[in-house]
């Protein structure tokens, strides 16, 4: 397993995190340094993971990535281009309420679309993800009346009928159930699988790290840094119970200092 956060090869520049620190004044009036130096690049096609505990910058790395936020220093490229602000070829699907509480599921999914296609949107796609998400006959209810897995599938389905280049998951299975939550893994690794999108799932889980990425990159916090970058190369579809997978816990374990 090399633990390195640079790629070979053409794939090189499809999305670069230069040397990226985020600070800010916190509301005690104190300058905070939230991540420091994160420096890695991802291939076009890759699915890559971000492992650490709770309050190392997972989701600042994220923003910065999604161009929701700046980098106080460094910078991010997208195919060579700096990433200043949101866009729509780079999915986020956030950690709490990716979904507007106002609209149905189908108007979730549908509005994003809507709003770059015009009146005379893709329909058809939309029709598509609801049947792939498994949200039939739940089209017109609204957020709160579907279950926690029904309503991070609409997310999923939302961010991905946009065709982002690039598709940024801020644990999107952070509050489900054990089932549930292979549910969703499952339909994940067949998109992925599917439509080579390149994604960077930020998760606590590490067997779901290592069930679905090539590569998982692990932070340490105060400020966030990046500790190691595991390469992770077992076949797909990955087996939970295999000895292989259970070394690669193993490693990671021993590097978030788990006993
Ligand atoms: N705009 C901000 N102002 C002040 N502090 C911030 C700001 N944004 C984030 N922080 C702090 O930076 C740290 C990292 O936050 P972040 O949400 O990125 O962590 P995380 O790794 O995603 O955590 P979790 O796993 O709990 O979601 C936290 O201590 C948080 O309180
Ligand atoms: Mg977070």
């Amino acid at each position: 397993m090399a633990t390195s956060g640079k790629l070979g090869g053409e794939n090189l520049a499809f999305l670069e995190v230069k040397n990226v620190s985020r600070e800010v004044f916190s509301n005690s009036g104190k300058y905070l340094k939230i991540i420091d130096d994160i420096d890695f690049s991802v291939a076009d096609g890759e699915f890559l993971s971000l492992i650490g505990p709770s309050g190392c910058g997972k989701t600042t790395l994220l923003r910065v990535i999604s161009g929701l936020d700046n980098p106080e220093k460094g910078e991010v490229t997208l195919k060579g281009e700096k990433v200043g602000k949101p866009s729509v070829s780079r999915g986020y699907v956030f950690q709490h309420g990716s979904l507007y509480p106002w609209e149905t599921i189908r108007q979730n999914i549908s509005s994003g679309l809507q709003a770059v296609q015009g009146k005379n949107f893709d329909q058809k796609l939309v029709d598509h993800f609801i049947e792939i998400m498994g949200l039939q006959g739940f089209e017109d209810a609204y957020p709160n009346q579907v279950s926690g897995g029904m309503a991070q599938r609409a997310a999923l389905a939302r961010s991905l009928v946009l065709n982002p280049q690039l598709l940024l998951l801020d644990e999107p299975m952070g509050a489900l159930d054990a089932f549930t939550r292979i549910d969703v893994q499952d339909i994940i690794y067949k998109i992925w699988q599917e439509k080579k999108t390149t994604m960077i799932l930020v998760t606590h889980d590490i067997d779901e790290a290592i069930y679905l990425s090539q590569r998982i990159l692990v932070m340490t916090p105060n400020p966030g840094r990046v500790k190691e970058i595991v390469n992770n190369d077992l076949p797909f579809p990955r087996k939970r119970d295999s000895s292989e997978f259970l070394n690669i816990r193993k490693k990671l374990q021993q590097i978030l200092n788990f006993k």
